[in-house]
């Protein structure tokens, strides 16, 4: 397995207004989207206080006895799916993830149209009554993220050579967020089982912060290479919806994790998505000229034949990693 090749981007730039800057930020995320779909960024405007914070409240509750951790099991989410699943809760390539996690998103209460319309993935978090920070320090990442993910959207415009607003006012503008925390327990080098099995993300971006220990894992066209920990940064990387926006000339390129280092590893990835009722249509330059790589991807479907809203999309990709939750909720 090599080790780092993917580049590391200094973001900053993208929330000034200096349009030279700007530019060629723009530049070297067009030249990474271009050849792996992943990269680093520093600059991003995350506290690191605030991670770590963050960080050290995951690993109070991860450590908490499993009884306390199913206080805010999933199920008890209801159509928001939110909340805690244990080990082998989650089925990402139809096998179960070596993992447990903490699903959060847009913290949404009754009044909101969304959950008043009773749509799935939308409502209130659940949170623990232990480690009681989680909650604030969950909710400040939500909104310092949103930010980076606003920022680096414009980034990705202006690397298509379109304005900088463009998805904020195509399909951003009221984006479906969701957040996870996850907590890898250290598995056997030789095990045949994965933390979180090969697979691609479903919306448009994700901004990953992981902790001290290393295991993902990316398949680029060079073959599979590290993504080890980076301090001050975020991984960050393309889903299906911008691979589908652009034709496939941005990937929603294929990764997995394994956590083998002897210790237990965090990871915190933040899906910053298309609202839910959009409809994502390849960008008018891109739409006679779509590459489909079907039959080479990872689940064999298409992220470019279906029609729908991202709603839909996301559903079907969500009720497949959660059977028994869609047999509950949906
Ligand atoms: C994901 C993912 C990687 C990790 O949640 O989609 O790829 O390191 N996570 O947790
Ligand atoms: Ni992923």
């Amino acid at each position: 397995m090599r080790s780092v090749s993917l580049s590391v981007i200094d973001m900053a730039p993208l929330f000034g207004a200096d349009p030279s800057r700007r530019a060629a930020v723009a530049g070297a995320i067009g030249a990474a989207c271009r050849d792996s779909g992943f990269f680093y960024v520093t600059g991003h405007g995350i506290a690191p206080r605030l991670i770590g914070r963050l960080d050290s409240a995951s690993r109070t509750f991860f450590a908490l006895p499993e009884a306390e951790k199913m206080e805010i099991a999933m199920v008890k989410g209801g159509r928001a799916w939110r909340g805690y699943f244990p080990v082998g809760g989650e089925l990402t390539s139809g096998k179960p993830d070596q993992k447990e996690g903490l699903y959060f998103g847009s913290e949404l209460g009754p009044d909101d149209p969304r959950v008043k319309r009773g749509l799935p993935l939308h409502g209130p978090n659940l949170f623990p009554a232990r480690p009681k920070d989680l909650r604030s320090l969950v909710l400040d990442y939500l909104e310092a993220a949103t930010r980076t993910a606003h920022a680096l959207m414009e980034g990705i415009a202006l690397s298509l050579g379109l304005e900088a607003g463009y998805f904020y006012h195509q399909y951003t503008a009221n984006p479906t967020i969701l957040f996870r925390i996850f907590h890898y327990p250290s598995i056997a080098t030789s095990s045949p089982d994965w933390g979180v099995g090969e697979h691609t993300d479903y919306g448009l971006l994700t901004l990953l912060a992981q902790d001290e220990n290393p295991g993902l894992q990316v398949k680029t066209s060079r073959g599979w290479v590290e993504a080890p920990p980076i301090p001050g940064t975020l991984v960050c990387n393309i889903g299906d919806m911008l691979d589908r926006l652009t034709g496939g000339l941005y990937r929603s390129t294929p990764h997995r994790a394994k956590n083998t280092s002897g210790r237990g590893r965090l990871s915190f990835p933040f899906f910053f998505d298309p609202g839910f009722d959009a409809e994502v249509r390849p960008l008018p330059e891109r739409a006679s000229r779509i590459d489909d790589d079907k039959e080479t991807r990872w689940d064999r479907q298409s992220v470019h034949g279906f029609s729908g809203t991202y709603g839909d999309y996301l559903l079907a990709k969500v009720s497949h990693v959660f059977p028994d939750l869609r047999r509950q909720v949906i």
